[in-house]
């Protein structure tokens, strides 16, 4: 169904593709044909995975930035999705950056974002899951990925990220903290050694403080060298977080066919170009640290071999994004199925 509808939404602007499919879902998700699309889409089968002390039904999530304010939360797990991750959050509500911010590099089975973090607000999305706590299957993981505001200075960033966990504590299974965003200005300087140390500290103490302890990770940029990587893990291990995803967007723009207009677009690129720099990444942190620290991994998953790729390079589990837009919401449970072969 989705290589009919395809053609039609990729004459629409990108973002406005986006909403289309949302309320659409959204409606569709309501009204009866929802159990046509669970049994379409969402007839994954079970292959156990657990990470930081959370059970996942199989390995593969929603990447965040999908459904930033968890819209249509619980309906990803219907959809085939075992988690999904909302957010990016912010302690206020921020609209983003200028439209049009989101392109679609159809030759290089890309997306260029700028988005710039809009979100209604922590206190939305937290609201939000309270409600419809009663809805979400008990084996349905949710994580929360969490930031700080644009006006936010870094040398108060500790208490946004703060401020976004306390809200969304007892709604979620997980954090991410994200300081990989290239469109939040200086945002990517977190993941320097000492402020990063800062902040780990901080949120990893209130993280373990809960009454039911939520396990943080920590999501990257796949543009670090070697050495700045190398520098981040090794905090990463000392502050004791559960686990990095890998990888948000990158700012390179090597190998590209699209026009020229579309490439020097300001923003992350995500999709086909990023999975080998993102698979290279996990295999790195995975060697480094002798599979110590859990990943996962994030950027360029289309087809079932891709998410294989990255499992086999010291993931554990996998999230989609770019490759879900490309190919379709029956992408999940391909790559399940065959993972569930594979095994
Ligand atoms: C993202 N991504 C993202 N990541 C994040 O941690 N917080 C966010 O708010 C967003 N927002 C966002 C918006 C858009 C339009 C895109 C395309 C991406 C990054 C995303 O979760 C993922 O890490 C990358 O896109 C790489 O995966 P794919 O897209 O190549 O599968």
């Amino acid at each position: 169904m989705y290589s009919l509808l395809k053609p039609l939404l990729f004459q629409l602007p990108p973002e406005k593709a986006h909403q289309l499919v949302f309320s659409t879902l959204r409606l569709l998700m309501q009204s009866p044909f929802r159990s046509v699309l669970k049994e379409w889409w969402g007839n994954t089968p079970n292959y156990p995975v657990t990470l930081a002390g959370l059970n996942f039904r199989h390995p593969v999530g929603l990447a965040a930035g999908f459904d930033k304010d968890g819209v249509l939360h619980p309906s990803w797990s219907d959809l085939g999705f075992s988690f999904a991750e909302y957010g990016t959050v912010t302690p206020k509500q921020q609209s983003g950056n200028e439209v049009p911010r989101l392109f679609r590099l159809t030759k290089d089975q890309a997306l260029i974002n700028r988005m710039g973090f809009n979100n209604q607000g922590v206190v939305h999305l937290a609201d939000l899951l309270a409600t419809r706590d009663k809805t979400s299957p008990q084996d349905f993981i949710v994580g929360g990925n969490v930031g700080k505001n644009k006006s936010t200075p870094n040398e108060d960033a500790v208490s946004d990220y703060l401020y976004c966990m306390e809200k969304l504590a007892p709604q979620v299974d997980y954090f991410t903290i994200n300081i990989s965003s290239p469109n939040t200005p200086g945002l990517r300087a977190l993941q320097e050694k000492e402020p990063l140390k800062k902040l780990l500290s901080a949120t990893v103490a209130y993280a373990q403080s809960l009454p039911t302890r939520r396990p943080v990770f920590v999501k990257i940029a796949p543009d670090l060298d070697e050495f700045a990587l190398g520098e981040l893990v090794e905090v990463l291990i000392q502050e004791q977080v559960q686990g990095v995803v890998a990888t948000n967007t990158t700012l390179s723009r090597t190998g590209l066919l699209s026009n020229s207009d579309l490439i020097h677009q300001s923003g992350g690129l995500s999709g086909k170009p990023l999975q080998q720099k993102s698979t290279e990444t996990i295999r790195w942190i995975h060697r480094q640290t002798n599979g110590e620290l859990p990943i996962i991994g994030v950027g360029g998953i289309f087809h079932p071999e891709d998410a294989i790729e990255k499992l086999d390079a010291g993931a554990s589990l996998i999230q989609l994004y770019t490759g879900y837009v490309y190919e379709g919401p029956a992408l999940v449970r391909k790559i399940v199925e065959a993972i569930a072969q594979s095994a």
